[in-house]
């Protein structure tokens, strides 16, 4: 083994909480090391998370327009046929191209990379188990990002060819045929959704009464309404119990409200949740331990219960979100260098990027109600707005949750085409604490979809111009 090396911070973890820390603390300077086992920066996120899948999705949009739409926008294209090898060749050079960025920013930071397995050691060390024999690292401060992994069910464990999770169903080697998804989360519906434009016959079956469970009930309604128009198949209350074989094929087995369905499956994507991911690193060695549901418990300053060991984005409490993550690796980053470093937990987007994209920020109107508070809500239909109608992009609406005494901003939900780009608008307002009329007066582009969100503006206070 090498000597140790020394550092102001280590950091296990190199997803967008782990590099994304790093950065800061270089560039407040500190002098950091970045440990991971994997050679490729940027974590699930980056290598089979956010940004393959965003990959896919566009690609699949692509092929599902031209195949179904393009003939209506006066475009004739002959037969469409699927080149699957090019869709994947093309997702994995994003992520060649992006890793590869981040490497570059990470070298030109100063920072020092560790390839391997970190296992934390009594003395608050950090040995690193890589390809090249072990190394190792210490630190003045050590922060754990060491991310999340699949829930497993208990009676169907993955199998990486039949049931898989997200990291093989961004890489099927061809299309299944018949394409069974367990959960209705973010990635059940977007997965399926490409899986679907690709010509898999998708079934999402989802425990709850309704998809996207974090939205609103009409948000959810109109998803649902618009996937099924699609092709997608969707059960909601209902749930795996089973599978069996017959003749090779492999029989999902589902009870929906008592009754038995059997859904036929070449594959069985199980997308119901990630649990926080802490497998080999050696928590016990310096005295910690996770909790109930698998995390690392800190303080509003990421301090676990080990004096110089912090933890950050998935592997701590909160939404599994990467700008979650980031967030805390800057905020934390600043702490360690006596900065002010802080995350608005009130204000993180969420989005699930189908077609439509739904996006939401703060309470929800569900939310707003169960704490008592006294709301006024203003929504718009895309179907009123110039640009949706031109753009073939009607579908979805626009919905300001405000508070009915002061008029500020608590929260929207929109669904419609680039949701996810649309709420940045909100979050910004809602940073700001910004109200609605603050919203409703501010100039937009005309014609612009963002121009919804300022008539749900208005409309909170029944003034929408373009509905009634
Ligand atoms: P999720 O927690 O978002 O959704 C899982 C769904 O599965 C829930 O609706 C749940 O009711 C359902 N479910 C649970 N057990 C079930 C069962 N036995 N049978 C049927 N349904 C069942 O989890 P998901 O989609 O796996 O995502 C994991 C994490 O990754 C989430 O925190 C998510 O926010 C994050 N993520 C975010 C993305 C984004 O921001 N666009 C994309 C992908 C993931």
């Amino acid at each position: 083994m090498s000597d140790s090396l020394s550092f102001d911070v280590a950091i296990i973890g190199a997803g967008p909480g782990g590099y994304v820390a790093a950065i800061r603390c270089a560039q407040l300077g500190l002098k950091t090391a970045l440990i991971d086992k994997r050679s490729s920066l940027g974590g699930t996120c980056l290598n089979v998370g956010c940004i393959p899948s965003k990959a896919l999705l566009h690609t699949s949009e692509h092929f599902a327009f031209a195949k179904k739409h393009a003939a209506e926008n006066g475009i004739s294209l002959g037969s469409v046929e699927l080149d699957l090898g090019t869709v994947l060749s093309k997702k994995d050079k994003v992520v060649s191209q992006l890793t590869g960025g981040v490497d570059m920013l990470v070298k030109k930071r100063g920072i020092e990379r560790f390839t391997g397995a970190a296992v934390l050691q009594e003395d608050k060390s950090i040995l690193v188990q890589g390809p090249d024999g072990d190394q190792r690292v210490q630190a003045t401060s050590t922060i754990l990002a060491t991310g999340s992994a699949p829930v497993e069910l208990p009676f169907l464990p993955f199998d990486g060819d039949k049931v898989v999770s997200s990291d093989e169903a961004i890489a099927f080697g061809s299309v299944p045929d018949k394409l069974v998804v367990i959960g209705a989360g973010a990635i059940g519906l977007e997965l399926g959704s490409v899986w679907s434009r690709y010509g898999s016959d998708v079934t999402v079956v989802e425990f709850l009464p309704k998809i996207a469970a974090g939205y609103d009930d009409d948000v959810s309604r109109h998803l649902e309404r618009s996937l099924k128009k699609q092709g997608l198949t969707v059960h909601t209350n209902a749930k795996l119990t089973g599978t069996r074989e017959e003749k090779g094929q492999l029989i999902a087995l589902v009870d929906k409200k008592g009754k038995e369905l059997e859904l036929p499956a070449d594959k069985i994507l199980v997308a119901v949740g990630r649990k926080p991911y802490s497998e080999g690193l050696g928590l016990g060695n310096v005295g910690l331990a996770t909790n109930e549901k698998g995390q690392v418990e800190t303080n509003a300053r990421f301090e676990t219960a080990v004096p110089g060991i912090y933890a950050i984005g998935d592997l701590i409490a909160g939404p599994m979100l990467a700008h979650k993550a980031e967030e805390e690796g800057v905020a934390l980053a600043e702490l360690l260098a006596s900065k002010a470093g802080h995350v608005n937990y009130d204000v993180i987007p969420n989005v699930i990027y189908t077609e439509p994209e739904v996006a939401g920020v703060g309470l929800t109107e569900t939310e707003a109600k169960e704490k008592g508070v006294e709301i006024a809500v203003g929504k718009f239909p895309l179907s009123a707005n110039g640009r949706a109608l031109a753009t073939d992009a009607t579908d979805g609406f626009a919905k300001i949750v405000a508070d009915a005494k002061t008029d500020r901003i608590l929260g929207a939900q929109i669904i419609g085409r680039n949701a996810s780009e649309m709420i940045a608008e909100v979050v910004t307002h809602m940073e700001y604490g910004g109200s609605a009329e603050d919203l409703a007066r501010t100039v937009h582009a005309h014609p612009t979809i963002s121009e919804s969100i300022k008539e749900a503006g208005l409309a909170v206070s029944n003034s929408a111009i373009h509905s009634l």
